[in-house]
């Protein structure tokens, strides 16, 4: 099915338009799904003309390319003629007119049936005002659909997200606003629940008699890069918990949707996070860690407080672990560790479910002395590789009966991996087709907050003793004091 639209991208000279929004409009034009009748009209700023627009458009989907020379196709150049640009100053109302009028025109010119997208790609400082003058300056029209697609942070806290969300709702309905958390794009997290309800083995299996603990780790191999301006003001626990890593524990933790819907989906969700448990100051410092890079081994990797646009004293963790618990009936008490952080030893995303032991090993009498059995882990692979792992217990291959740890694994190959879509093609197609299923709801952000406030506060009224990792590792030694004390220790430790 092909779709009718006009993207308005605020943002348009950025970072995320160039990397990630041109070439996902990119392969859904390659793919057919949008065909003849689209529209970009992309602003920001500067003073670019739609020429220098074009250029910009082609090297995005050159740089992106898996196809050397896309920039010279013909397709590349048809898809890019699609591109307006129109400069823009988000408080002045005065643009919002201009952009009206060059709207209109376009929905004319391409028979968009007023379907509109609005992309804001740029800082929430500027949400509330570009939401009102679209309202106000009547870009939003009263025929096709208008949907607002919005990017994190959605605040800092539960306050100022309430504050943000009660601007842009000011203007748009809540089933009108398409809040991004790329995770939810990412093909092995919509995996997630086919994995839990499609396979009667895992479903029955899925719940505190049978699981020991599951273990969640978002491991980056990079450091702060060029964004120390933004990370200064977030640090791991804004950047990556809040949002990813509480996404996912409400992918592992619901209870089963009656079917695979928005609405479903979305009601379950939220349960879900209602259910985590919200710690006191004194419960949030026992069961959280936080951590912050020194340069690595060989003094090659500079400390995060000696990067470019750091604080020569930054509080900010680069490094979070923590257990969370939800009180939810079939996994009430199973403990849930998290750890997310940059500069550790690998790129990885990944989710250990750890399974309880046999009541009772018969094979004791007659196993070596060092048979012991393990615990099934089921692995999630989720980034960079894809795929799963089950660890099992199986006869050792010896006269003697002893056992002896094998693992099933499953892997995407290279090339099915190349076929699967990247986060913001998947999403974007699905904003077009007005499907919210990989969208957070307000009420999952809101109640992230929640139980992320308790943790921030803890923490900002104690200084820390930063740095305390060595880039290249796992993180401080906290995070792995943190499952000993529970007698566990993390099962990815590359
Ligand atoms: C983003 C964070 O949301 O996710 C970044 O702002 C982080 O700091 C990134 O690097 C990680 O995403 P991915 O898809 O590379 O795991």
């Amino acid at each position: 099915m092909t779709q009718q639209a006009l993207f308005i991208i605020f943002g348009g000279t950025g970072d995320l338009a160039y990397r990630k929004l041109y070439p996902s409009l990119f392969r859904l034009y390659e793919k057919g799904y949008l065909k003849d009748n689209f529209a970009v009209i992309g602003t920001a700023r500067r003073p670019w003309t739609n020429d220098h627009y074009h250029e910009v458009v082609m090297n995005a989907i050159a740089d992106d390319g898996h196809e050397a020379d896309r920039t010279n196709s013909e397709l590349v150049r048809k898809f890019a003629s699609h591109f307006y640009y129109q400069s823009h100053n988000v408080n002045d109302t005065e643009h919002y007119v201009a952009l009206r009028k060059l709207a209109d025109k376009l929905d004319e010119k391409y028979e968009l049936k007023g379907n509109r997208i609005y992309y804001l790609a740029m800082a929430p400082r500027f949400f509330g005002t570009i939401a009102a003058h679209l309202k106000s300056e009547k870009l939003i029209t009263d025929h096709g659909f208008n949907r607002l697609i919005i990017e994190k942070p959605f605040g800092r806290d539960l306050k100022t997200a309430k504050e943000l969300n009660d601007a842009i709702s000011a203007a748009f309905s809540e089933d009108q606003i398409y809040r991004i958390d790329h995770y939810l794009g990412k093909e092995a997290i919509q995996s997630i629940a086919a994995l839990r309800f499609g396979n009667q083995v895992i479903a029955s299996l899925w719940n505190k008699e049978h699981i020991d603990n599951i273990q969640i780790t978002l491991a980056e191999s990079l450091g702060v890069e060029e964004r120390a301006g933004y990370y200064e003001t977030a640090g791991a626990l804004r950047d990556m918990v809040q949002n990813h890593i509480l996404q996912i524990i409400s992918l592992l933790t619901m209870e089963r949707p009656r079917a695979y819907t928005a609405g479903e989906l979305r009601d379950r969700k939220v349960e879900a996070l209602q259910n985590i448990k919200i710690y006191s100051e004194e419960e949030a410092r026992q069961n959280f860690v936080r951590g912050q890079y020194g340069e690595d081994a060989d003094q090659e990797q500079q400390a995060y407080r000696n990067e470019e646009g750091t604080d020569a004293q930054s509080q900010i963790e680069t490094f979070v672990a923590g257990k969370l618990v939800t009180t939810n009936e079939s996994l009430a008490g199973v403990p849930i560790y998290v750890r997310t952080g940059k500069r550790l030893a690998q790129k990885s995303t990944q989710i250990n479910v750890v399974f309880k032991n046999v009541d009772q090993n018969i094979f004791k009498s007659v196993a070596d002395a060092d048979a012991k059995l393990l615990q099934n882990v089921l692995t999630l692979y989720i980034e960079p590789d894809q795929g799963y792992r089950f660890d099992l217990n199986v006869k050792n291959g010896n006269q003697s009966y002893g056992t002896m740890p094998i693992h099933l694994e499953y892997h995407k190959s290279a090339a099915e991996k190349a076929k699967v879509p990247e986060a913001y093609e998947k999403l974007i197609h699905d904003a077009l087709d007005g499907n919210r299923t990989n969208f957070a709801h307000w009420h999952e952000v809101a109640q992230a907050w929640r139980i992320v406030d308790v943790i921030r506060q803890t923490w900002d009224s104690e200084e820390a003793e930063f740095p305390n990792y060595v880039s290249g590792t796992m993180g401080p030694q906290a995070a792995n004091e943190l499952l000993a004390r529970d007698h566990r220790t993390w099962v990815y430790n590359p």
